[in-house]
């Protein structure tokens, strides 16, 4: 049997940076807290509980803690957030991947330069939402997903606006929604800040899979880019299953193929991704 592994299979440079630090943070002793789990893959964050890392879930949460360390995950957050962790004295450690950070930087200056930021991704995702926490509370950011919202979209005719993404966001989307904004005739100034991690990763998932007899996804129950590489996968190869860990691996859709591709999400750590491979090449 042949295995199509995937080489963007796996953690991102962000993901990976995030997960790294945590690690070396457990190895320098202390409370540590994550704000939100670390990332989206409940084998690492049960690992990092077992080590004494808090997972904290609200600001509620957070306002509780008297004392200790406080990391910041890849998706970033508010700056409310950083200013809380400032005034309580915790110790602050920042693992916001520098992709998020460059488009927190870039939404503060445009909102103090007094410019509408629209946000083009999904409200509910951590990241917009820390995204968002970086404007001008005079000017709050608008957050547009869809074909109808940019359609809807109406402001000031003088209205001066900036637009941004939330990394992950489909580019073909992106696109079409900043055109639909840029023909209403605002001053529009428009920044791409999609994440090529995540392109990357689609691409070549979509190339394996449709090579591929039997596709195997990998990621955690609450991933949304796995479960986005599960559809595309799915479109090109009929029998693709998703799977946590090698224990969920269904076997009689592999059993009598000759090639399985492997993918999996940014949150999937590099020894699930061996262990499925190696469970694969073993028992078929
Ligand atoms: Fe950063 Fe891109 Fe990953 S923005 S967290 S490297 S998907």
């Amino acid at each position: 049997m042949e295995i199509l592994l995937a080489k963007t299979a796996g953690f991102c440079f962000g993901v990976k940076r995030a997960v790294e630090t945590v690690y070396s943070e457990v190895e320098n002793g202390g409370h540590i807290y994550t704000f939100g789990p670390i990332i989206h893959n409940e084998q690492v964050v049960s690992d990092l509980e077992k080590k004494g890392v808090v997972t904290l879930n609200s600001i509620e949460e957070l306002l509780s803690v008297t004392s200790g360390t406080v990391i910041i995950r890849s998706h970033g957050v508010s700056e409310e957030i950083y200013k809380i962790i400032e005034s309580k004295g915790l110790n602050l450690v920042d693992a916001t991947c520098p992709f998020v950070k460059k488009i927190h930087r870039i939404v503060k200056e445009e909102s103090q330069k007094g410019r509408q930021v629209i946000v083009i991704g999904n409200s509910k995702h951590p990241e917009v939402e820390g995204i968002i926490g970086w404007c001008d509370a005079k000017k709050p950011a608008i957050v547009i997903e869809s074909h109808d919202e940019a359609c809807n979209f109406t402001a000031d005719p003088n209205e001066k606006i900036s637009i941004v993404s939330q990394t992950t966001f489909n580019f073909n989307k992106f696109q079409e929604l900043v055109e639909i904004l840029s023909k209403k005739g605002y001053d529009v100034n428009v920044v791409n800040t999609i994440c090529n991690a995540t392109e990357e990763r689609q691409k070549e998932a979509k190339d394996i899979s449709s090579k591929a007899d039997a596709m195997i996804v990998i990621g955690g129950s609450k991933s949304s880019n796995s479960q986005k590489l599960y559809e595309i996968c799915s479109r090109e190869c009929e029998n693709t299953q998703f799977v946590q860990t090698s224990d969920d691996l269904n076997p009689d859709s592999i059993r009598s193929v000759s090639r399985v591709g492997i993918t999996a999400g940014a949150s999937t750590p590099k020894n699930i991704i061996e262990e499925v491979q190696n469970y694969v090449r073993l028992n078929f």
